[in-house]
């Protein structure tokens, strides 16, 4: 197996260059303490580059993106730019052209972590969300009719395909198995309402099961996904959803787990090229102050190093992050961490090399 690795990266905007800055330092101690090495190619694309070009992603760099082995994502949104415009063209642009089906998105409280949830800790509070990651309401089908007038009219669609809805429960069951926790995958829908849409995903989920006679299924409507979430979130093991839902519930599990400077995801195309990032947004109140906290970048870095199949060098970096939340680490809120960004960086890789 080839131990050279090309990522694109791209740090975008606010706070996104410097958790990126932190995150490729423990990548690099982790290549240097596993042997393999990793080449970043960087691209400025973000809310500066568009108000400078007007450009979002050109094609031609999208067509480089599919060159690469991974993608490592700071974060896109800029106060100056109108909402809609960089997430749009740039991060479901990538998700959509790279085919990236997965949006997988892990809710893990470390130790040492403080949740809002009243006596749940790291054992109760450590499950996965798999979200689709290209249909949905996010497909973007639908549209206006009279608008402006009183008469107006807006339509926006969930589409769900076979094909797309099956590849994410199958990717789903493939990882609750890999996994191996609590060998049971929970379908969140909305099948009392949305009768079209998730008996589709119902009947997909049912058939591919019956290839997984070991793992255990069950299905909670969304509304109560959220009640079980902060309630019993011991009674999760892996959870996979629609791509609005997943949205929604992947920002309430990642409260649950410190909030949003610890909680990472992986845009995955299990047959392509990946991205990962920090969940968070791009923060432009702490940009450039050193206080935000890098770690939820450091763990899209250990969730990439996992998916590129160097399990070894992931665990150090997730190893190294738990000893810091446990040692050293006041808070995961920026500013209340107890040393600045870059420190947490220098810190962690430190400990990744020891
Ligand atoms: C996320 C974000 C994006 C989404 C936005 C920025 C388009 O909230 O990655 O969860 O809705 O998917
Ligand atoms: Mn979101």
């Amino acid at each position: 197996m080839s131990r050279e690795f090309n990522i694109g990266v791209i740090p975008g905007d606010g706070t996104g260059p410097e958790v990126v800055a932190e995150g490729i330092k423990v990548l690099k101690a982790a290549s240097e303490k596993f042997g393999f090495s990793l080449k970043f190619t960087y691209y400025d694309i973000g809310g500066e580059r568009y108000k400078k070009t007007g450009e979002t992603l050109p094609d031609s760099i999208l067509g480089e993106f599919k060159q690469y082995d991974a993608l490592y994502l700071g974060a896109i949104g800029h106060p100056d730019v109108k909402p809609g415009i960089l997430e749009k063209d740039i991060l479901l642009r990538t998700r959509f052209e790279l085919d990236q089906y997965i949006n997988l998105r892990p809710v893990k409280l470390y130790e040492g972590v403080e949740t809002p949830l009243k006596d749940k800790g790291p054992k109760e509070i450590d499950y996965v969300i798999v979200r689709e990651n290209t249909e949905g309401l996010y497909a973007g089908a639908g549209g206006t009719l009279k608008r402006g007038t009183k008469d107006e009219v807006a339509i926006q669609e969930s589409i769900n395909t076979r094909k797309g809805v099956e590849r994410c429960i199958r990717f789903a069951f493939e990882y609750t198995k890999k996994r191996n926790k609590g060998k049971k995958l929970t379908l969140c829908g909305k099948t009392n309402v949305l009768t079209y849409a998730f008996n589709l995903w119902e009947r997909a989920f049912y058939e591919v099961s019956k290839e997984y006679p070991d793992i255990a299924t069950d299905y909670a409507h969304v509304d109560a996904t959220c009640m079980w979430m902060v309630k019993n979130p011991e009674w999760f093991d892996v959870i996979v959803t629609d791509n609005m839902f997943g949205d929604i519930i992947t920002d309430l599990g990642a409260m649950t787990q410190g909030g949003m400077g610890i909680a990472c995801g992986g845009n995955i195309n299990p047959e392509g090229v990946s991205m990962y990032e920090p969940i968070g947004g791009s923060a432009p109140k702490y940009t450039g102050k050193n206080v935000i906290n890098p770690l939820a970048s450091m763990l899209a870095g250990a969730m990439m190093l996992e998916f590129l199949g160097l399990p070894e060098a992931s665990s150090a970096i997730e190893n190294a992050i738990q000893r810091a939340i446990k040692d050293d680490l006041k808070s995961m809120e920026a500013g209340k961490m107890g040393m600045g960004t870059k420190e947490v960086g220098d810190l962690i890789s430190g400990y990744v090399i020891q």
